[in-house]
């Protein structure tokens, strides 16, 4: 099949590759033209495992094609595929300036019948706008047909969740497209749900919201472990086996960032909100967020008082391991905080060179550590958990080690004598 992919960032980048891979011909356009002219060059935008080779090997095949000619791409592809950003507006909506941008091209270009397919996530009724848009523009409906068919992947396993789904969600108007549906993924054993248009968009932002919702369940649960002294990782573990409830997303920390949770549940309250339902879990979902930050801090001043002039070095820097994108990380929060309060920061990430005035950033993870008054893992990376504590001792000034991700052992950590605290650890 003939497939444009509108943006080529982090969705549609690494979609145009798998669907290349499938055995699809696919050009992926973007406006940004020096993001083409790298992907020209064979530089890849992001850092996604696996991704680059993929790149190659499909550029290579002449199964993929990048190019800045949006408009003529468009009107010469019979499937789009639009995975431009939609980023949250100022109030917490949804911004859909990109996604219209992209409608207008397709109303002046059509000329014969096409498969349009947001993977966007958007909220509930855009797809049923870009289909009454069209008709609105002098389209007749069975020129086009539009698809809501939202992604569910993972950064760091996004190609990995692309060959291995565990659903594929369509929204349609009509049965006219299913058969085309049928045939553009690796399906594996994944059931295919088909719904209508706006059935897709909230299975999308009810995944979202429902994983989040577990991350701030669990993170209220470590706070009572923490009034009771009890280790939340027990908790987490005696929950997880049972297969009604399930280990993932159960894992306490600073709570949870990137490019989706935190604007999908903002924009998932704004539409509910629009159409006069309240959202009591949400906002209390939202509210445990956003306070993870303090509360850390808070739990830092128990050992170190007066944080004014400390030098604290914070492991960590992108949202979550296995990826080099920092949009919304929970850890560049904390940074920030710290240099508000008046310490010096030494960051430490094996993917990410932060430059914020206030902050130092190292390339040695050791290194890193000189001198400082207390470290704080605030992203779990791998190597931060097999790290040598002994090394690290003798590097720093202090002594205090605080798990924001409750991420290492705090028994191998206080036997080199360093002072081990997180939020539901012993
Ligand atoms: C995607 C989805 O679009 C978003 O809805 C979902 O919730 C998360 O994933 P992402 O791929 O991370 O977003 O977006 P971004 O990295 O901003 O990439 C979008 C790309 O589209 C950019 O490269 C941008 O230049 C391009 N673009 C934008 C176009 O090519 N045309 C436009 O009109 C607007
Ligand atoms: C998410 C969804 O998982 C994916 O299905 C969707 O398509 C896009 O949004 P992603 O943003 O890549 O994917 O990250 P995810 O792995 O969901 O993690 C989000 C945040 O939650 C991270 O900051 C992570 O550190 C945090 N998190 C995750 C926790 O705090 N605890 C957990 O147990 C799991």
């Amino acid at each position: 099949m003939r497939i444009c992919v509108v943006g080529a960032g982090y969705v549609g980048l690494t979609t145009a590759t798998a669907l290349a891979d499938f055995g699809h011909d696919v050009q992926c356009v973007d406006i940004e033209q020096s993001k083409i002219d790298s992907l020209h060059q064979g530089k890849v935008p992001i850092y996604e495992p696996g991704l680059e080779e993929m790149i190659e090997k499909n550029c290579k095949e002449k199964r993929l094609h990048f190019s800045s000619y949006v408009e003529e791409s468009i009107r010469d592809y019979p499937i789009i595929l639009i995975a431009v950003g939609t980023p949250s507006k100022e109030d917490g909506s949804c911004d859909l300036s990109f996604i219209n941008h992209v409608v207008k091209i397709i109303a002046s270009t059509i000329s014969d019948y096409k498969i349009i397919i947001t993977k966007s996530t958007v909220p509930p009724g855009t797809n049923e706008w870009i289909h009454q848009t069209l008709v609105e523009m002098g389209i007749a409906d069975d020129f086009f047909d539009i698809v809501s068919n939202p992604e569910f992947l993972r950064e760091g396993s996004a190609l990995w969740d692309i060959y291995h789904p565990n659903k594929l969600v369509f929204g349609t108007k009509t049965d006219r497209p299913v058969k085309v549906l049928k045939n553009l993924y690796k399906r594996g054993r994944a059931p295919y749900i088909f719904t209508s248009l706006t059935g897709a968009e909230l299975i999308k932002y009810a995944s979202n919201a429902f994983l989040a919702t577990k991350i701030s369940f669990s993170n209220e649960m470590a706070r009572i472990c923490d009034a009771y002294e009890v280790e939340y990782n027990d908790l987490a573990r005696g929950l997880g086996t049972d297969p009604r409830i399930g280990r993932h997303f159960l894992n306490a920390g600073l709570g949870f960032g990137g490019s989706c949770l935190p604007k999908d549940l903002s924009s998932l309250k704004h539409s509910a909100i629009s159409q006069k339902t309240e959202t009591k879990l949400l906002d209390a979902v939202m509210e445990i967020n956003h306070t993870q930050i303090e509360l850390y801090l808070n739990k830092l001043s128990t050992v170190l008082p007066e944080l004014l002039g400390k030098q604290i070095t914070v492991w960590g820097v992108t949202f979550k391991p296995g990826t080099d994108d920092q949009r919304f990380s929970p850890a560049i929060r904390l940074i920030k905080q710290l240099v508000q309060k008046g310490c010096y920061v030494h960051t430490y990430d094996p993917m990410v060179q932060l430059e914020f005035s206030g902050v130092s950033s190292y390339l040695d993870q050791y290194e890193s550590v000189c001198n400082s008054d207390a470290l704080i893992i605030a992203t779990e990376w791998d190597q931060f958990l097999k790290c040598n504590w002994l090394e690290v001792k003798s590097r720093m000034k202090g002594s205090i080690i605080l798990d924001a991700r409750n991420c290492i052992d705090g028994k191998i950590v206080r036997k080199q004598g360093l002072l081990y605290l997180g939020v539901g650890k012993r």
